[in-house]
């Protein structure tokens, strides 16, 4: 059976994979900054600390083998360009370090895992359009730190995967998170989907099954993809 650890599971896209990998017969642990469910690890990635304490704690419950590592929590917050100079300096700190330094801190307890197992792993990066296409002008920190993700994510697949280690990255266009049904309202409006030439958001369960494939059955020759997911909103 594979052991997954999947971050950001409360919600969401991260929701949706862990409910896709277990019906595929996985067994994942999930996390949050919170306690959800038993299946759940508690961690604030705004502490440096916490993506060590959670890759601990994940390999206690696992048995000590994790098999696919699936980066996927993150922070969409505004940072405007008004805001005081700490102010945006917090925001900016604060962005790098939950969506991308955690992951970095994660990917890399990973690879040290298979090193010293002398086995094959992967890992599964949930980026953004924004990586290559930017962000609003409040969001320049979440553009750089999945921009960061991305350029992780192929140093990774280069690096390793003489040794079984493979790693994808997806990245996703607006995907409808929101259980209140405002989630265009929170992106900006109506107006955006004019911008989709499918005409609408991506679903969650979309990118759980993009996910899906990339942990269970995508061929190793792919390590090193981006695979988009935005309705040809931005096509490259
Ligand atoms: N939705 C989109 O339009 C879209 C588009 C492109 C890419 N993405 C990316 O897809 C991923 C999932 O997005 P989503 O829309 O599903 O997000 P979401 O619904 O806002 O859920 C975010 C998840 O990340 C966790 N998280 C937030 N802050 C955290 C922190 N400080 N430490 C640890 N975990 C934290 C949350 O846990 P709590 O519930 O405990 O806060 C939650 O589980 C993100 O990386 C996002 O950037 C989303």
């Amino acid at each position: 059976m594979t052991h997954i650890l999947v971050t950001g599971t409360s919600r969401g896209i991260g929701l949706a994979i862990a409910r896709t990998l277990r019906e595929r017969g996985a067994t994942v642990i999930g996390h949050a900054t919170r306690p959800v469910n038993a299946d759940t690890i508690a961690a604030d990635f705004a502490e440096p600390s916490a993506p060590q304490m959670l890759w601990q704690e994940a390999l206690e419950r696992l048995d000590g083998r994790i098999d696919v590592l699936i980066n996927n929590a993150g922070l969409f917050e505004q940072s405007p360009m008004h805001a005081s100079d700490i102010e945006w300096l917090d925001r900016w700190e604060d962005t790098m370090r939950i969506n991308l330094t955690s992951a970095a801190q994660l990917s890399r307890f990973a690879v040290r895992h298979w090193q010293e197992r002398k086995c094959a792993g992967r890992i599964v990066h949930i980026a953004s359009r924004a990586a290559y296409r930017g962000d609003s002008p409040a969001h320049w920190h979440y553009a750089a730190a999945k921009g960061g993700m991305v350029a992780m994510h192929k140093t990774i697949a280069r690096a390793y995967a003489a040794e079984g280690i493979l790693s994808f990255a997806i990245t996703p266009g607006f995907t409808d998170t929101s259980m209140a049904g405002d989630y265009l309202a929170s992106r900006g409006g109506d107006g955006l989907l004019a911008d989709i030439p499918l005409g609408r958001v991506a679903e969650p369960e979309e990118i759980a099954q993009i996910a899906t494939f990339c942990a269970l059955d995508a061929p190793a020759s792919m390590t090193g993809a981006v695979i988009d997911a935005n309705g040809a909103s931005f096509v490259r």
